[in-house]
């Protein structure tokens, strides 16, 4: 099948296309998100450091804005949030829609335990719980929308196609919001201006390697097409790469 290649974890995070430049900018490193041997102090720094600049950007009113639209037919909606981290974007939903119920939930404790000791623990239409996205506690069809944002280039390609098969099964859509792929000359560009603060600030060091992580449109295609789903993706250079997926 045109997309699918046989070992999916060997396929660049450019997709099977990906030019020889696009190979080189990739790494197996893990972000200090991803570690166990990482003082937790600075696991929060990083989760503190995306809903500081969620609130000062704006990102975290932009994807809220992108998943109401997806469920803007739903009425009351149950909305899975799938590595939520600091739990802004769920936090964002119930405040501007007035009747979606929330299931707000990451892999790592401590974020679950900071999320259930904040304002998100005590609304009444939000439930916080500790989940992975690759195997998800939750029935077939469970909700309207399960939503992975900033989080999807975390995962290896096998993991990501799970994420793929199970966001579609417990919910009608999975919305995956991360960052875009640039062209490998950009993408230079871009890890020219990170690089030199990476050793000093932690947000910055897993910035350069969520860089060289993240999925490029044709390696979507690839995943979902390994995950017999269907995806549509948007992309641009300053904008969030937007994917769809659904069940087929
Ligand atoms: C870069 S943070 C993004 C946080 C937040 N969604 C945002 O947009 O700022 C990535 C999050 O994905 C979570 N994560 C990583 N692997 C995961 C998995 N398998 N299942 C669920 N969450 C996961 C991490 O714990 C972390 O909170």
């Amino acid at each position: 099948m045109p997309g699918q290649i046989s070992d999916i974890d060997r396929m660049p995070r450019g997709g099977p296309d990906a030019s020889c430049v696009d190979r080189l900018l990739e790494t197996d490193r893990p972000e200090y998100l991803d570690r166990e041997d990482v003082d937790p102090a600075v696991k929060r720094s990083v989760i503190a450091a995306l809903d500081w600049t969620g609130r000062v950007f704006g990102n975290h009113d932009q994807f809220a804005r992108i998943v109401l639209d997806e469920v803007a037919d739903v009425p009351d909606p149950r909305i899975l949030e799938l590595g939520a981290g600091h739990g802004a974007l769920s936090a964002t939903l119930l405040a501007q829609h007035p009747t979606a119920r929330l299931t707000v939930t990451d892999i790592a404790p401590e974020s679950v335990a900071a999320m259930t000791a904040g304002d998100l623990g005590h609304h009444p239409r939000a439930q916080v719980r500790t989940m992975d996205a690759t195997a998800i506690d939750a029935a077939d069809g469970e909700f309207a929308l399960a939503v992975f944002a900033l989080s999807f280039h975390h995962l290896p390609p096998a993991l990501a196609a799970k994420v793929l098969a199970e966001g579609t099964r417990v919910a009608d859509k999975l919305l995956i919001i991360d960052l875009p792929r640039p062209p490998s000359a950009l993408h230079l560009l871009r890890l020219a201006t990170m690089l030199p603060l990476a050793p000093f600030i932690p947000f910055v060091h897993d910035g350069v390697i969520s860089s060289l992580r993240c999925y490029s449109p044709s390696a979507m295609r690839a995943l979902a097409a390994h995950a017999g789903v269907t995806v549509d993706v948007r992309t641009g250079l300053m904008s969030p790469q937007i994917t769809v997926a659904t069940r087929r």
